[in-house]
């Protein structure tokens, strides 16, 4: 059976073959060979290294003839013939490119993500790619942070729901089919909390905030059947999360059982020695492995001193039969030592044909990504004749910076910029003025004259602004979350024609908007939205689909307010909501505590009103459950989809808890006219927090509880936890 002949490979294996398994490389040519990065091999060095069984895979190595070649390379000419995996950066979609996952997240529909990321999987394995460093799960609620874009946001609870949906959808229902992707959750942990939102920064945070905040999406995620882990860059509290055996051995093996494994960042191993925390590279490899890291990813450290550490008796030879054991029992589970060539055989991704129905996946998504922010006297829907329309605006023309970070590979589909998808709607004989007026970051000559006059001619105007796409993602954090001042310049400008503005807002974070971009009529979130981005804001403009995306992070006032996320505590002063400017509170002197736009919100053409909420009971006993009935009206004359959210808050505790907290959410297609009921059943599970001795509690007392249309107002209800 599979485990004695896992056994039976161990028992047989050098220390150097073992070390081997436990050490994996990017690609041998993407480096030159002057980069001074670590484990940079050339190609010579990459065959003979697989021959001799130094390494357990490859990642981000595009195209199959090498994936193919290096295969043959390991089963039939390394001495025990164990195969390779390789694995790759798949966040958003493979050849047909998904929304950013923060996009895809404001869909608030995780059986949505499940699709996309199944879809995802199918692409990179029929390219050989049978593990994924993805989903991200970090929480994000520093929107400096450039990383935010690849996770879900600030919220717990919908960052577990979509934990869970995108590791199903990668792994897929059976880890032995050809087509399933071994999913990573990452970045373990806490990289998201990095102080000041800069990347790679420490992380300082309590055990309380990381246990309740940052460790449950990844439980979920393991919960939903994810076997590797990846661990994070950052120092926790003066402990880098590589070497750190209370995360990586006590969380992960002890309390949660995992059986996978942990594979490093890149090079995070020997980044211990410039954190400060490991003399040498040697002491480094020994510190992050006896922590509980088993795979080290590009740096080379493994299989250049797990040896000698064996040797010396510093690293017990069963941690290291440990760690290969649960690296070949995943191999195992994909089906790769008994058909090491599934998926390398077929043609490369670019040669094969396109799939229809994961274009219009991407265009699905797309639009459910959208979150409509306003829009003041219903200027959306535009209609499709008679309307002079002019698109401005530095991502108004051509498909560069529509995609978002991580479009890595070759061969994927065309995207359709937002020119392309306005005039895909209206048809071939439509006139829609485009003009760019700006770049993303400085000024055209001449930009913003043709601008103001395009714009004097139309009858609305689409202003399509925001981020690059390289001002998000690894290394990309921004010390100012607003607009850059050549765009801010352009808006203003076109605003000043008094014609009305929709803004187009490309960005892979929340941002903080002011003057003409937050004063315009109508506004669309449209993030990074992937290959199909210029159709679905077509749809989304002409009235073709109702946007129903909500947002996954709140959008402050300004950018000084950051980090900002509403589950915030209360302290011994909170400013009054009635009195925002009471002296010796809460608050800044220049800005009020609002958001600008809540987490949660978004609209659709159709308003939606919340008519009552009842509860079971008044009392709720432990053991018992409280059922909440909500009802809502579309009053409006379109149909409407409504993400109807449910919020509560403990009032007093033996910690603290946070003003509110996201418990359920359901999202709704009501019909012009019609009320919907909808049906929230709480348990003790969800009204419990991490209490002083770091574990999980309950504790009777009273509770307000909010069905809303965003985390902030609400119909507010009161209800008491009993013992019994
Ligand atoms: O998977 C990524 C990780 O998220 C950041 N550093 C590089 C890894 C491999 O590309």
């Amino acid at each position: 059976d599979a485990h004695a002949r896992i056994e039976a490979l161990i028992s047989r294996m050098t220390v150097q073959e073992k070390a081997g398994q436990l050490s994996l490389y990017g690609p041998a040519d993407i480096d030159t060979p002057n980069n001074p990065q670590a484990g940079w091999r050339n190609a010579q060095q990459e065959t003979a290294d697989v021959r001799a069984g130094r390494l357990t895979g490859l990642f981000n190595n595009a195209g199959l003839e090498g994936k193919r070649r290096l295969q043959q390379i390991a089963i039939k000419e390394s001495r025990l013939g164990i195969p390779l995996i390789f694995g790759a950066d798949v966040i958003h979609g493979f050849r047909t490119m998904f929304p950013m996952p923060l996009a895809e997240a404001s869909s608030w529909e995780p059986a949505l993500a499940e699709r996309t990321a199944r879809a995802a999987a199918v692409e990179a394995t029929a390219d050989g790619f049978r593990w994924t460093f993805a989903p991200m799960v970090d929480i994000a609620r520093d929107a400096r942070w450039g990383r935010g874009l690849e996770g879900v946001g600030e919220d717990v609870f919908l960052a577990k729901q979509f934990a869970a949906a995108r590791v199903r959808g990668f792994q897929g229902t059976d880890l032995s089919r050809p087509d399933s992707m071994l999913a990573t959750p990452k970045h373990f942990a806490a990289y998201g909390a990095a102080e000041g939102g800069l990347d790679y920064n420490v992380s300082d945070i309590s055990e309380r905030t990381l246990r309740e905040v940052y460790l449950p999406p990844f439980r979920a995620a393991l919960d939903a059947g994810a076997l590797s882990v990846m661990s994070a860059f950052n120092e926790i509290g003066g402990v880098p999360s590589t070497a750190n055996p209370a995360l990586l051995t006590g969380v992960l093996r002890d309390e949660w059982k995992f059986r996978g494994f942990v594979v490093s960042d890149y090079t995070a191993d020997e980044e211990l020695v410039e954190h400060g925390y490991a003399a040498n590279p040697r002491e480094a490899a020994k510190q992050a492995f006896m922590a509980g890291t088993d795979v080290s990813m590009q740096s080379g450290l493994y299989m250049r001193y797990l040896p000698d550490l064996v040797a010396s008796g510093e690293v017990p030879m069963a941690r290291l039969d440990e760690a290969v054991r649960r690296v070949l029992r995943v191999k195992q589970k994909l089906g790769l030592l008994d058909d090491p060539m599934r998926g390398l055989d077929g043609l490369p991704a670019a040669q094969r044909p396109e799939n229809p129905e994961f274009i219009a996946l991407a265009r699905e998504s797309a639009r459910r990504s959208i979150v409509m922010l306003k829009n003041d006297r219903m200027l959306l829907p535009l209609p499709k004749a008679g309307t002079k329309i002019a698109l401005i605006g530095p991502f108004a023309e051509g498909t560069i910076d529509l995609m978002g970070a991580w479009s890595l590979f070759p061969g994927q589909s065309a995207p359709v910029g937002i020119d392309q998808g306005l005039r895909n709607a209206l048809g071939p004989n439509s006139s829609v003025n485009v003009v760019r007026g700006s770049g993303i970051e400085s000024a055209l000559p001449g930009g913003i004259d043709a601008a103001v006059a395009a714009a004097r001619d139309a009858d609305v105007v689409l202003l399509a602004i925001g981020e690059s796409q390289k001002m998000s993602g690894e290394a990309r954090s921004r010390s100012d979350i607003g607009l850059p001042q050549a765009q801010q310049d352009l808006a203003e400008a076109v605003a000043a024609t008094g014609k009305p503005v929709v803004v187009l807002l490309s960005n892979g974070r929340a941002m903080a908007l002011k003057g003409a971009v937050r004063n315009a009529r109508a506004i669309l979130v449209t993030w990074f939205l992937g290959v199909q981005t210029g159709n679905a804001i077509a749809d989304v403009v002409f009235g073709d689909f109702n946007p129903s995306g909500r947002l996954p992070v709140s959008f402050p006032q300004t950018a000084g307010q950051v980090p900002y996320y509403y589950g915030h505590k209360r302290t011994g002063r909170p400013s009054p909501e009635s009195a925002p400017g009471t002296a010796f509170k809460t608050r800044y002197v220049d800005a009020t505590n609002e958001a600008l736009y809540p987490f949660g919100h978004g609209i659709g053409f159709s308003p939606v009103r919340y008519d009552s909420v009842e509860l079971s009971s008044e009392r709720m006993p432990l053991a018992g459950t409280l059922r909440v009935r909500a009802t809502v009206t579309n009053t409006g004359s379109r149909d409407a989809e409504e993400v109807v959210q449910l919020y509560i808050a403990e009032r007093a505790a033996s910690v603290t808890r946070p003003v509110r907290e996201l418990k359920g959410f359901r999202k709704l297609a009501i019909a012009p006219g019609a009320s919907e009921t909808v049906e929230f059943t709480l348990t003790a599970d969800d009204l419990s927090f991490i209490g002083r001795d770091m574990k999980p509690t309950v504790e009777p007392g009273e509770f307000d509880l909010w069905v809303a249309p965003s985390a902030a107002g609400g119909i507010r209800k009161r209800f008491v936890l009993t013992r019994d």
